[in-house]
């Protein structure tokens, strides 16, 4: 099993490296606007929002599993996380352009 890897804050982006590609992604997650630069790429390559692990697609910005609770409660939520993610097919996640400069990513 892979460890999560850390995505960081680059002014109103969530950047961080996917499958060994660098992205950049807007910040707020579709759900209740968590900030995703505090969140994490799991094993798939997808970007983990840290209050309800709604997962996304960095190359796209969509979301590819609903969020597994709301507010302050964390579990299963399996009608909720699919009406969250039919809506959300709508509202992707902005993609910027990743750019390396000296080991630190950067948003064009
Ligand atoms: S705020 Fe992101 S999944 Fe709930």
């Amino acid at each position: 099993m892979t460890d999560p890897i850390p995505v960081h804050r680059e002014g109103n982006w969530a950047v961080g490296t996917s499958r060994g590609a660098d992205f950049a992604v807007s910040r707020r997650c579709r759900h209740q606007l968590a900030d995703l630069s505090k969140g994490r790429v799991d094993a798939d390559g997808c970007l983990v929002c840290p209050w309800h692990a709604s997962r996304y697609d960095v190359r796209t910005g969509a979301m590819v599993d609903g969020p597994q609770g709301f507010f302050g409660y964390r579990g299963p939520t399996p009608g909720y996380s699919a009406l969250v993610l039919a809506y959300a097919r709508h509202l992707r996640l902005r993609i910027g352009r990743a750019v390396r400069r000296g080991g630190r990513i950067t948003v064009e």
